[in-house]
């Protein structure tokens, strides 16, 4: 044995304990009181201390081209270390292919830029951006290849029509995979962006006001018709509005595969950002919604319904993972955002987080809002077992990889851009204070975040396949 991480609290989705954690060969080898180390054993003490899984964030932009200007600030090396500082130990990423290139020569070419740099496991989606013969039969490629999700969108340049959405979507049940889904409506929000710039209206405000809650509200529930009437497995991404929430609730009632995330971004701040000084560094789509809508997230958050619905592409039947929260990590610099200072469809879309998303949950659930299960949960376990990552992420069992973060309830933590660790040149999140930090993280039993350091090393990180 490695490494041996005694006297702490254990905390898993499903219940905590007090026991020791035994980790050999990257691997944890048992979990239990009273564990003896070896003689070449490292002891952790972790008394008064709580042990989690590292967090899943399914959801990240690293070095993402955004239109044709702008590429998102965090490269994979940056990315992934501002990662492993707030205890997130693998990321699922997107490859995001050109139109008339071949998927599988798009993974490819992902995959090499991302191996030398993270420092953290990780996976991709793959995102289509058009849909043909070709394509629908590539995606069953793709999935032998460890890329068992697809994305497609509702809105931007890349937007899928009803008609190819129908077509992805049956393709999808017949390889039993899943469809992550950007959901807004474009007809909509289009008209009135235009309405709005030629009225001379070109301040962020009006980035949230062409596209409002009912903008995302309409397009989330025209995709899960279509879901329920194709049966493919659907992840609706960056739910923000009550409404939309209110559909995924229905639809899981019913008995329909409908996953949702909604991200720390629109359960701490409201649309009213969109009036300060700063508003272009919230400028993301859709955009943070009203005060109903972050109440109506966090209800869903701290409820933890568990509908009974059958996830055919895991050939069983279990209590529904359904929510989830990740960040959508795609920030940009300011002199990026300060482009849209004059035209808010400028402003290039996307907000921070990775670093983030662990600690300010785990702060919740310090402070009471939910349980610390509950927090480990939406992080890590139910987004590890929805993309197909457990048993060996997600939880702190034997045979699961050593991917521990320990985390101190005691310590208070004020969040700035400077004791931030991506090259990102402000934060969203300036002055949150937190009660409770991670102070460790280890990937495969390394340690890579020491209290406030980054210790890991470009490359350490392996691609995920999976299957
Ligand atoms: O504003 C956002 N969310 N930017 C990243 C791309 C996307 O839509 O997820
Ligand atoms: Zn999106
Ligand atoms: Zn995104």
């Amino acid at each position: 044995m490695n490494l041996l991480i005694k006297n702490g609290t254990v905390i898993n989705a499903g219940g905590s304990s007090a026991a020791d954690v035994a980790v050999d060969g990257g691997k944890i080898i048992s979990v239990g009181p009273d564990i003896e180390p070896g003689v070449q054993t490292e002891v952790v003490d972790a008394s008064g201390l709580l042990v989690l899984p590292g967090a899943v964030d399914v959801h990240t932009h690293f070095e993402l081209d955004f239109g044709w200007a702008f590429r998102s600030a965090d490269d994979f090396y940056n990315g992934t270390k501002a990662a492993a500082c707030g205890g997130v130990t693998t990321v699922i990423d997107f490859v995001t292919p050109e139109k008339g290139e071949s998927l599988i020569e798009a993974l490819d070419k992902r995959k090499a830029l991302a191996d030398p740099k993270v420092c953290i496991d990780y996976s991709l989606h793959m995102g289509l951006s058009e849909v043909n013969d070709k394509i629908l039969d590539e995606m069953g490629d793709v999935i032998t290849h460890g890329v068992p999700d697809f994305k497609i969108f509702t809105t931007y340049a890349f937007r899928l029509t009803d008609d190819e959405f129908i077509r992805t979507l049956t393709r999808a049940k017949e390889l039993n995979s899943l469809v992550m889904i950007h959901a807004e409506d474009h007809e909509e929000l289009e008209a009135k962006r235009v309405r709005f710039i030629s009225e001379g209206k070109t301040d962020a405000w009006y980035h949230y006001l062409s596209r409002p809650e009912e903008v995302e509200a309409k397009s989330v529930k025209n995709v899960i018709e279509l879901a329920k009437k194709t049966g493919a497995t659907i992840y609706i991404v960056h739910l923000a509005c009550a409404e939309g929430l209110k559909a995924v609730e229905e639809a899981q009632r019913q008995g329909y595969p409908i996953y949702a995330e909604t991200c720390p971004q629109y359960l701490h701040f409201t649309s009213d950002v969109y009036k300060r000084p700063d508003a272009r560094n919230f400028v993301c789509s859709p955009p943070i919604k009203g005060q109903e809508s972050q109440d109506a997230l966090w209800a869903a958050v701290k409820q933890g319904d568990r509908y009974s619905v059958s996830f055919s592409r895991n050939e069983t039947e279990y209590l529904s993972p359904c929510f989830t929260v990740a960040t959508d990590h795609c920030p940009f610099n300011s002199s990026d955002k300060d482009y849209g200072k004059d035209d808010f469809t400028m402003i290039p879309n996307g907000v921070m987080g990775v670093e983030n998303l662990y600690p300010y949950m785990l702060s919740k659930a310090n402070e009471g809002q939910i349980s610390f299960e509950r927090a480990v949960e939406l992080c890590s376990a139910n987004p590890a077992r929805i993309f197909k990552l457990s048993p060996r992420k997600g939880a702190i069992e034997a045979g699961a990889d050593a991917d521990i973060v320990i985390y101190d309830p005691g310590k208070n933590f004020t969040i700035s851009q400077k004791n931030m660790h991506s090259t990102i040149d402000y934060t969203i999140w300036e002055g949150t204070k937190l009660k409770g930090y991670p102070i460790k993280t280890y990937t495969r039993g390394n340690l890579i975040y020491n209290n406030g350091e980054f210790t890991g090393k470009p490359g350490h990180g392996r691609f995920y396949p999976r299957s």
